[in-house]
């Protein structure tokens, strides 16, 4: 049995347990991977301050999102086909994030639907949209959305335009994966995923189902996420759904200080810097990078969210030092549901909790709303 003490070791088990295509699906950028990679080695070069003889006997890592008590300022981000990473997916990360004092999100592009996870939970998660050209489409989901008791909407901004990852390409990526010669043969070698796929009859986009003709079991899915999402999506589509929803919007996606500042005035609760995980504009700077000229902008005018790169407890405190409000993690989690389902979720929580707990504490902070510029060593050029 494997001993599971970093996000790593998940990640290690995730290649091992899941059939190959849904592993590069996740692990994998856009085009050359350059954003992708320095979303993660950007966070080394940033070191961190050590301070000595402090009473740390009391110490406090939890926080709040959107005004709302967590165990740390942590949520999980939305990730699309997290049902095929393991059996009923969405329902195992949303009740592992529940257990723990965490926000959940729904991606628009889960297996399990909106009502599926409403039903196997009972705290309320957070919905995340892609802006399809179908205006009646969007209305409805929005409205399910509310439905289910959803306390707020994710409004993913940075994918108007699928960034094209050459292994999904290769791999034929579709859900559920079709019965090739290779897939057939590595599936049988992840008897573990074949057995849990077998127990449901979740396989498809339950979102999504009955949208557009032959959704449902999409053969590509690259095409047909470019021939559906709208590409002109803009401030004022933005203000049409703000306007149809009412409730809590958080903003995902921005990448830029002047974006950032747009999205403040226009009323954002909350923006996430991310560039979603080095999945689309490749060549991007690593959204730790862009953070401090985002924090410089609307410190206190929003909520500022960070992701993409986070694997430790320490980058947690690194992104928190510089000024955001909490993080998000993709990956980290999705790791721990491959690797053991809802219990590798819980096990990446914990991971990420102990280690910003000991860091914090060995940086000689004892409350994480106390962190700053002054835990940290930035090099002069990193920004
Ligand atoms: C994503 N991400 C994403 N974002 C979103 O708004 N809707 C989605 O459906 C998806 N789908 C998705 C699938 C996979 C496999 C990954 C890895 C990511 C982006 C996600 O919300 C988040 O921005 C990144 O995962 C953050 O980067 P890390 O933590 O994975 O490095």
């Amino acid at each position: 049995m494997t001993v599971i003490t970093c996000i790593e070791d998940l990640k290690r088990l995730h290649a091992r347990r899941v059939p190959r295509m849904f592993y590069d699906y996740a692990e994998s950028g856009s085009y050359t991977e350059q954003t992708f990679r320095e979303n993660v080695s950007d966070f080394s070069k940033i070191r961190l301050r050590q301070k000595v003889a402090v009473d740390m006997s009391d110490r406090r890592v939890t926080g709040r999102m959107l005004g709302r008590a967590v165990t740390m300022p942590v949520a999980l981000a939305p990730v699309g086909l997290t049902g095929m990473q393991s059996a009923d997916g969405e329902i195992k990360a949303a009740r592992a994030a529940e257990k723990f004092g965490v926000p959940f999100t729904l991606s628009t592009m889960s297996i399990c639907s909106i009502e599926d996870v409403a039903a196997q939970t009972s705290s309320p998660f957070w919905f995340q949209l892609y802006v399809m050209r179908d205006e009646a489409f969007v209305d409805n989901i929005i409205e399910r959305a509310r439905k289910a008791g959803c306390s707020a909407l994710v409004l993913t901004l940075d994918l108007q335009i699928l960034g094209q990852r050459h292994k999904d390409l290769k791999n034929g990526l579709s859900a559920p994966p079709r019965l090739t010669i290779p897939n057939i043969l590595n599936m049988a070698t992840k008897p573990r995923w074949c057995l849990g796929m077998l127990g449901t009859k979740r396989h498809t986009f339950g979102n999504i189902v009955g949208h557009a003709k032959g959704v449902g079991n999409l053969a590509s899915l690259s095409s047909w996420t470019n021939e559906q999402f709208d590409p002109k999506l803009d401030w004022d589509k933005i203000a049409r759904i703000r306007d149809r929803w009412g409730g809590k919007l958080i903003l995902k996606g921005v990448l830029d200080a002047e974006d950032a500042t747009r999205a403040a005035e226009f009323g954002a609760d909350a923006i996430v810097v991310s560039n979603h995980g080095g999945r689309q504009l490749d060549g991007a700077l690593s959204s730790i990078r862009i953070l401090p000229s985002i924090v410089r902008a609307v410190k206190g005018k929003t909520e500022i969210w960070i992701d993409s790169g986070i694997r430790s407890g320490q980058d947690i405190l690194k992104a928190l030092a510089l000024g955001a409000d909490a993080a998000m993690i993709g990956r980290s989690y999705i790791y721990g549901l491959g690797a053991m389902g809802e219990a590798g979720v819980t096990k990446a929580l914990e991971v990420l909790h102990k280690e910003l707990d000991v860091t914090m504490a060995l940086c000689g902070e004892r409350d994480i709303a106390a962190l700053g510029a002054h835990n940290l060593l930035v090099p002069q050029d990193f920004e």
